[in-house]
């Protein structure tokens, strides 16, 4: 059931929904077609991902993704957006380099790209920037566990969290990344792939709510990227993800009705012609 008009979702919300133990739903998009959609099927949250390298640019990873591309697609999605709250992805390398660097980029995805958050990958590593960016008022949702923005340390898109220790990536420190943005001043936290037992320790132990994905249902709510979600990729989903449609065969079926026609000449039909006006 649609339902285009339920109040705007805010920042101080979703720490509400946490205490009721309302789910919280949070749905990647990049354009305003979907994100209107979404918006108004009553999602909570949109993310402009940085996974848009992956499913928009059809790139192998999300390294390469700009700060002006991030704003770019922030933009339709604001354009599009009236109850959802819109948190736009720092992109690798625009917030690691210095504090200054930081605070710049995540001021240009609210001022330019209509954001109303930032999401940045990393726990301990990155606490101080996040709380001179809390600090400044600008919203930082955490991103911790499988981060992709750290393929390479792990060796490949690796579930987190499995290992004992403190080295990054490892159980303990997995716990440490998250009070460390808590204490921050992180709005919300993203655990990706980990194990459900650890993403519910993290959930039970954190004072903000917890978004997961590939981390079980014990998290305060779940994001998914849209494209897995409708089954637009044409490729095995990933074990984490549900498609709920799969629009890879609905939408190549349509494109296989219209080549048909147009090539058996039945379309355009008498009803899709315009004709002369009649002279009165
Ligand atoms: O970039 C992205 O889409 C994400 C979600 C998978 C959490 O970070």
């Amino acid at each position: 059931m649609l339902n285009g008009e339920k109040d705007k979702v805010r920042i101080t919300d979703l720490s509400r929904m946490k205490a009721a133990h309302t789910p919280i739903a949070m749905l990647t998009a990049y354009d305003c077609a979907f994100a209107r959609i979404f918006d108004y099927a009553g999602v909570d949250v949109l993310l402009v991902g940085d996974s848009l390298g992956m499913v928009v640019q059809g790139a192998q990873n999300t390294l390469a993704v700009t700060v002006d591309e991030i704003i770019y697609h922030s933009r339709m999605v604001a354009r599009a957006r009236r109850r959802a709250l819109l948190v736009a992805d720092m992109p690798f390398l625009s917030y690691q380099v210095s504090v200054e660097q930081a605070l710049l980029n995540a001021g240009r995805l609210l001022k330019e790209g209509g954001a109303e958050a930032v999401k940045l990958e990393g726990g301990l590593s990155i606490a101080a920037t996040v709380r001179r960016l809390v600090e400044v008022d600008i919203p930082v949702m955490g991103h911790i566990g499988l981060t992709p923005q750290s393929i390479h340390r792990m060796g490949g898109y690796r579930v987190q969290g499995r290992r004992s220790g403190r080295a990054p990536g490892c159980r303990e420190r997995l716990l440490d990344d998250a009070a460390a943005l808590e204490s921050a001043g992180a709005f919300a936290i993203v655990l990706e792939g980990m194990p459900p037992e650890l993403a519910e320790e993290i959930t039970a132990k954190a004072g903000v709510p917890t978004i997961g994905i590939g981390a079980g249902a014990g998290c305060d709510g779940q994001v998914l990227v849209m494209h897995d979600l409708l089954g637009l990729s044409g490729c095995p989903t990933p074990r984490f993800a549900k498609p709920y449609l799969n629009l890879w065969e609905e939408v190549g079926g349509a494109v296989l009705s219209y080549l048909r026609e147009v090539r058996e000449r039945s379309f355009p039909g008498p009803e899709h012609c315009y004709r002369p006006r009649q002279r009165s």
